[in-house]
C-alpha cells in the first residue's frame, strides 16, 4: 500500500504535465501548429489500423483454433475473395492519398517564411550558427548572443541557419516553435517562427554532434516587442559587453572545461595564465589546440574582447 502511494506520488507530476510526455508540446507558432495538425491527422489512421489489425488477429486466433481437429490435420482451405482483395488494395491507396494530400496542403505554411505579421510588423532576420557545442545568434545591427535567442512577440522571425565549414552537422529544434532544421557546414537553410506569447521556449540540438551534444541546449526568450527593441539597441552601445563574455564562457568554454574551469571532458583551466593573457587566449580560442576545436574561429574583435573582459573580471576559481 505504502509502495503504491509512493508510486502515485512519483507519477503525479508527469501526469500533471498534461500528457505525461507522450504527446508533442503545445505549438506556439503557426508552423508548429501545422506540424501538430499533421501529426494528429496521421495518428488517426495509425491508431485505427492498429486497432483493426489487433482485433482481426485475436478474432482469427480464436475462431480458427484447432478445437477437436487432429493435431496434424489441415483446417479448411479458402481460396480467393474478390471483395476482400479489392478492399485491401483500395483502402491503403485511398489512405496514402489522403495523408499525402493533407501534408502537401499543410507544407507551405510550415516551410514558407511570412514577410510580415498580420498587423504589418516587419520580420526580424537572425543568423543562427551551430557549432560544437553552442549556438551563436547574430542580429541585423551586429549584436551577438550565445545559446539564448531573444526575440520579439508578434513579429515573424526568420532564421538563417548554418555551421562553419570545419564544423559538423547540428539540428536546430525548439519544439513549440516549429520543426527541426538541419544545420549543415557550408550550407545555409532557413526556418522561422512567430509567437504571440512572451516566455522561454526550450529546445535542444537534435543531431548527435559529438561528446557534448547533450549540453547543446537552445532556448528562445520571447519578449514584448518594445522590451526586445530596447534590449537590441542597448547591445549596440556595449562593444566589450561582459554580459556577452559570460554567455561565451558558459556556451563555448564551460561545457567542456567546467563552469568554474574545474575541468570536465576537457582539462582543468582554472588558474591558467592563458585566461588572463589576451593574446594567448585569442590564439587558442581562434585556432584551437590539440583536441580543442577552434571554438572562436570567425569571432569578431568585439566578441573576443567580450570574453577577455569577462575573464579579467571573473577569473574561474576552480570550484
Ligand atoms: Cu550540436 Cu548535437
Amino acid at each position: 500500500m505504502a509502495g503504491l502511494l509512493l508510486l502515485a506520488a512519483a507519477l503525479a507530476p508527469a501526469a500533471l504535465a498534461g500528457n505525461g510526455g507522450f504527446a508533442p508540446v503545445s505549438p506556439e507558432s503557426p508552423n508548429a501548429e501545422r506540424i501538430r495538425d499533421t501529426w494528429v491527422f496521421v495518428s488517426i489512421f495509425i491508431v485505427a489500423i492498429f486497432v483493426l489489425v489487433e482485433v482481426l488477429l485475436v478474432t482469427f486466433i480464436w475462431r480458427y483454433r484447432r478445437q477437436r481437429r487432429e493435431r496434424f490435420e489441415d483446417g479448411p482451405q479458402i481460396h480467393g475473395s474478390t471483395n476482400i482483395e479489392l478492399m485491401w488494395t483500395v483502402a491503403p491507396v485511398v489512405i496514402l492519398f489522403l495523408i499525402g494530400g493533407f501534408v502537401f496542403y499543410k507544407l507551405p505554411g510550415i516551410a514558407d517564411v511570412p514577410s510580415a505579421s498580420a498587423s504589418g510588423e516587419e520580420r526580424l532576420e537572425v543568423r543562427v550558427t551551430g557549432r560544437q557545442f553552442y549556438w551563436q545568434y547574430e542580429y541585423p545591427n551586429g549584436a551577438v548572443a550565445i545559446d539564448t535567442l531573444r526575440a520579439p512577440a508578434g513579429v515573424p522571425v526568420r532564421l538563417e541557419v548554418s555551421a562553419p565549414d570545419e564544423d559538423v552537422i547540428h539540428s536546430w529544434w525548439i519544439p513549440a516553435l516549429g520543426g527541426k532544421i538541419d544545420v549543415i557546414p557550408g550550407v545555409t537553410t532557413e526556418t522561422w517562427f512567430e509567437t504571440e506569447r512572451p516566455g522561454i521556449y526550450d529546445g535542444q540540438c537534435a543531431e548527435l554532434c559529438g561528446l557534448e551534444h547533450a549540453k547543446m541546449l537552445a532556448s528562445v526568450e520571447v519578449l514584448p516587442a518594445a522590451e526586445f527593441n530596447a534590449w537590441l539597441s542597448g547591445q549596440e552601445s556595449k562593444p566589450a559587453s561582459v554580459e556577452l563574455g559570460e554567455e561565451e564562457w558558459q556556451g563555448a568554454c564551460a561545457k567542456c572545461h567546467g563552469l568554474a574551469g574545474e575541468g570536465g571532458i576537457a582539462p582543468r583551466i582554472a588558474g591558467s595564465p592563458v585566461l588572463t593573457d589576451p593574446q594567448a587566449l585569442e590564439e587558442i580560442v581562434r585556432n584551437g589546440r590539440g583536441e580543442m576545436p577552434a571554438v572562436g574561429s570567425g569571432w569578431s574583435e568585439e566578441q573576443m574582447d567580450a570574453l577577455i573582459a569577462y575573464l579579467r573580471e571573473n577569473p574561474p576559481s576552480g570550484s
